[in-house]
């Protein structure tokens, strides 16, 4: 439960060992001059640093500043531990260019070509309202009110600056980060995060999450980028389905995690293995096999997402998914072909729907004294 380090070669809460909760912002900004922006970001940043070791923010703090005045901090954190609270900032690509492509803030020729809008995928019903935004906030931490009592200040302090475009609150962390962390199971009561990156991967990590030097700009070089979907789950009809036709479309066992005719969850995959019926164990529409770095020129994801339920939709169902998040060095050659081949194929699709959306670019890491961004302007 103890703090996490804001500074370093790379933002906090991308490799750092997956919390367990989560509330994740998207800010619109309604300052109009470059100069506002900066100083709203060297304010997060001194905020953030602070938040994340576990300290009240400001001079004065919740409780000890004039009683004329509003705290400088709202206190609802006052006397809990860090609970290992990040704060990762991301930039979308509306931060560089209006809807009519002007300039915002002199930083349009600055915009990574790796920051792309994504494209429309099959079956995508997004909500505009909970898509896009200008600057992304993920929040992590293994204490729920830890997590929201960071947005809030940051929204506090954005007040005139930015505005919350949307927000998510996440719960029991869908994958696992590190080789320590045993994995995690989603709403569809299945392991999640088995073959994902993770922080002891160094090498892969060079290749598949951090951005190098060759790919520039040089003001991502150490940062990664993220996408963001909100993925609707419908729960009850999955619940109707057989445990064989679930175990089939996943292609993993739902109690080991094993995939399909292994008996450990690390058990490398045979797509070749055939049952005796002659058909393939690993089904060719499954979602393990389409997402497999095998069968997408070997791209790969660093998955972060959380599972949410936000109440039920007045037709007797849970408002219930996966915010799934995933970090990689270029979008173009990762989420969008694997979604893509996702979305054409995948016989999970029957009970999930993408309802939301998002795509930012995750600067590198912060050192002591600097802002977040600040080789961005
Ligand atoms: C693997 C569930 C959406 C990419 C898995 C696994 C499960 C799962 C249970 C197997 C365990 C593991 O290796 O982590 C889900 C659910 C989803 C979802 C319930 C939606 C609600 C997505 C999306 C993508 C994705 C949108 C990317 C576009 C992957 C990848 C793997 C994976 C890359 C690892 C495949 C491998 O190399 O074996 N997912 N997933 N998933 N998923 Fe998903």
């Amino acid at each position: 439960s103890g703090p996490v380090e804001f500074h370093g070669p790379h933002q906090a809460g991308i490799v750092t060992p997956a919390q367990d909760r989560l509330h994740f912002a998207t800010f619109d900004v309604i300052a109009t001059k470059r100069d506002e922006v900066i100083a709203l970001l060297k304010e997060w940043t001194a905020a953030a640093a602070l938040m994340t070791a576990g300290r009240d923010i400001g001079q004065y703090g919740a409780v000890n500043g004039p009683g004329e005045a509003p705290p400088e901090d709202t206190g609802e954190a006052v006397g809990l531990p860090p609970a290992r609270l990040t704060l990762t900032i991301g930039f979308g690509p509306s931060f560089f260019t209006d809807a009519k492509g002007n300039d915002r803030f002199g930083i349009a020729a600055r915009r990574p070509k790796a920051l792309v809008e994504l494209p429309h995928f099959i079956g995508d019903n997004l909500d505009p309202n909970r898509s896009g935004g200008d600057i992304a906030v993920q929040a992590c931490s293994d204490d729920p009110q830890v997590a929201v009592h960071a947005i809030r200040n940051l929204a506090r302090i954005g007040f005139g600056t930015t505005v919350v475009r949307y927000s998510q609150l996440g719960f029991g962390r869908t994958s696992s980060t590190s080789r320590a962390q045993t994995t995690p199971r989603n709403l569809f009561g299945f392991k999640d995060g088995t073959n994902n990156l993770k922080l002891e991967d160094t090498a892969k990590l060079e290749q598949q999450l951090w951005v190098q030097p060759e790919d520039g700009p040089d003001w991502m070089v150490g940062g990664s980028y993220l996408v963001s979907r909100r993925i609707r789950m419908t729960v009850e009809i999955w619940d109707r389905t057989s445990l064989g036709e679930q175990e089939a479309i996943i292609g993993r066992g739902k109690g080991t995690g094993a995939p399909l005719g292994k008996a450990d969850e690390f058990d490398p995959i045979d797509f070749n293995a055939r049952g005796a019926d002659g058909q393939q164990k690993v089904a060719m529409d499954s979602h393990v096999r389409l997402a497999h770095p095998q069968f997408n020129k070997g791209a790969e994801l660093l998955r972060r997402g959380y599972n949410f339920v936000d109440g039920s939709d007045g037709l007797g169902r849970l408002d219930a998914g996966l915010f799934f998040l995933a970090y990689q060095r270029d979008p173009r050659k990762q989420f969008i072909p694997i979604q893509q081949q996702l979305s054409r194929s995948d016989t999970l699709n029957e009970y999930i729907r993408h309802v939301g959306s998002g795509s930012f670019a995750c600067p590198g890491g912060v050192t002591p004294g600097s802002y977040w961004g600040e080789k961005l302007f």
